[in-house]
């Protein structure tokens, strides 16, 4: 690829911004002062300013979304969760997305990345990808409830279509762990609501195999494609 389209796609400028850094001498590939924009390089060879590029080959993150963000672009309706990861990923191309969506009230696991096709694979409702939550309810779980989840004929106010079976595992009497195969709005909170429950607090805690674990709320790390398989 062109060292220009290089460092444009990684964030570092538009593409005149960054063939004025190329120009100035601010650009190595290899090591070796690279002063022509078009000469083409390994992403992972180049480097600016003696540093190497932030994530040359792209963008695959689990980030802990913390409870009162949302997963939008714009600001308008409060923090973003991409105010979390860093500015120059919003100049990327293609641009990392948050796979899918977690309410402004729901904490955990996100997926952010710019692999459109992992996103396509992860978000794609053919798919089924596995999808764990950790609920916190305002009463105990009764033996219905879990039997109803796991039927595959709960059907949720305003819709007709029954939910696909859901597995829950109790931790304690108001505490349950429960394992999703769609992604409906709000699905979770309307699963217990449809059971006359009701969902205090609730944690994305696992996607497709890619576990939560011990990641600081408003933190992200790097996500080996391995641990997404299970899509
Ligand atoms: N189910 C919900 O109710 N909220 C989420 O954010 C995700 C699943």
């Amino acid at each position: 690829m062109r060292l220009d389209r290089i460092l444009a796609n990684a964030g570092l400028g538009s593409r005149p911004e960054v063939q004025r850094l190329i120009r100035a001498g601010r650009v190595r590939v290899g090591g070796e002062p690279v002063r022509d924009p078009t000469r083409h390089a390994d992403p992972l060879a180049v480097a600016v300013d003696d540093e190497p590029l932030d994530h040359p080959t792209g963008v695959t993150v689990a980030l802990h979304k913390p409870v009162g963000y949302v997963c939008s672009h714009t600001g308008e309706e409060g923090d973003t969760v991409y105010e979390l990861l860093p500015a120059t990923w919003g100049l990327r191309l293609p641009r990392p997305e948050a796979v899918g969506r977690l309410d402004r009230e729901t904490s955990g696991l996100l997926i952010v990345t710019d692999d459109h096709a992992l996103l396509h694979r992860l978000t794609s409702p053919k798919h089924h990808v596995t999808k764990t939550y950790l609920a916190t309810l305002a009463r105990p779980v009764e033996d219905d409830l879990i039997e109803s989840f796991a039927s595959g004929t709960l059907v949720l106010r305003g819709e007709t279509e029954a939910c696909r079976p859901a597995a829950v595992q109790l931790l304690d009497p108001r505490t349950a762990e429960v394992s999703l195969t769609e992604g409906r709005y709000h699905q979770v909170r309307r699963m217990f609501a449809a059971c006359g429950n009701h969902v205090e607090a609730l944690q994305r805690t696992a996607v497709a195999g890619c576990r939560l674990g011990d990641l600081a709320p408003g933190t992200w790390r790097d996500v080996d494609p391995a641990e997404l398989s299970a899509a």
